[in-house]
């Protein structure tokens, strides 16, 4: 379903280059739920976003369902977003002026999803929000944020759920909704992908990926043509090693 491929992204801040994705592969298949893991600053959030047409890539290709995500143009690839992914952000990035059942509904606008109200009210009720409905944002706590950014991902039944820590800040029961929902979903013949630091909700996933191995992986493989000539300069294969040194467990 989601195919990423030599994935090679640096950020470069006041001339200083970081390398953070050096050639990282990662495949999650429909109806996976998969936990990737891995310390902070290790490059979680920014696999996340390039899969999810965030964030484009300095080599390397996403694909969902064979289809290239980028190469398109900025309005198509907004679309080809709202059609086929769902994020649940670290910071939920909920509308501030919108009630909760208008944030969950929003999305749904650009996706043209059909009983959009109807649904929006189950899935708050399935998350355990039906009494916050005309609530804004600032009047919620932080876990019920989350969790109507759960409920935002999951409206448009996008072929992919990102989620990134979506149980980072909630209670042991309300961790175990969003879990369940996510769950549910994968099983449904959707690909999940979940960044997360807890032991217990990767437990539920069916497959844990760890960070640190992804990067040793990607350290074995050639480099894509484009990036050869930095892979024969010894002083970036040093910086890659180190990284993967750095993150492993
Ligand atoms: N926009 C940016 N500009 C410059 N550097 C960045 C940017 N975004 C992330 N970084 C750096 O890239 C590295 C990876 O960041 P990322 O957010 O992907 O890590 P993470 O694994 O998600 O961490 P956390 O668990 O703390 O959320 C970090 O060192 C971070 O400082
Ligand atoms: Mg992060």
């Amino acid at each position: 379903m989601l195919e990423l491929c030599a994935i090679h992204k640096s950020y470069t801040t006041r001339g200083q280059r970081r390398d953070v994705l050096c050639g990282v592969s990662l495949q999650v298949q429909a109806g996976e739920f998969v936990a990737l893991c891995g310390p902070s600053g290790s490059g979680k959030t920014t696999l996340l976003l390039t899969a999810g047409g965030l964030l484009q890539p300095d080599a390397g290709s996403v694909r969902l369902r064979g289809d290239p995500v980028y190469g398109r143009p900025a309005e198509a690839l907004a679309a080809f977003r709202a059609e086929n992914i769902g994020f649940v952000f670290q910071q939920f990035h909920l509308v501030p002026y919108l009630t909760v059942l208008q944030n969950v509904i929003f999305p749904s606008l650009a996706a043209r999803v059909a009983d959009a109200q109807v649904r929006a009210r189950k899935l708050l009720v399935t998350v355990g929000l039906e009494d916050r409905l005309s609530h804004l944002p600032t009047q919620l706590s932080t876990g019920e944020r989350q969790r109507v950014a759960l409920a935002r991902a999951l409206l448009t039944e996008p072929r992919v759920i990102l989620a990134d820590e979506p149980t980072g800040n909630l209670d042991t029961a309300s961790a175990e909704i969003v879990i369940d929902q996510l769950r549910l979903f994968s099983q449904g013949g959707h690909a999940v992908l979940m960044v997360t630091h807890e032991q217990t909700a990767a437990a539920r996933a069916s497959r844990v990926v760890q960070m640190a191995a992804l990067l040793q992986e990607a350290l074995a493989k050639p480099l894509p043509g484009c990036l050869q000539e930095r892979s024969q300069n010894p002083e970036v294969r040093s910086q890659n090693l180190r990284i993967a040194r750095d993150f492993a467990d």
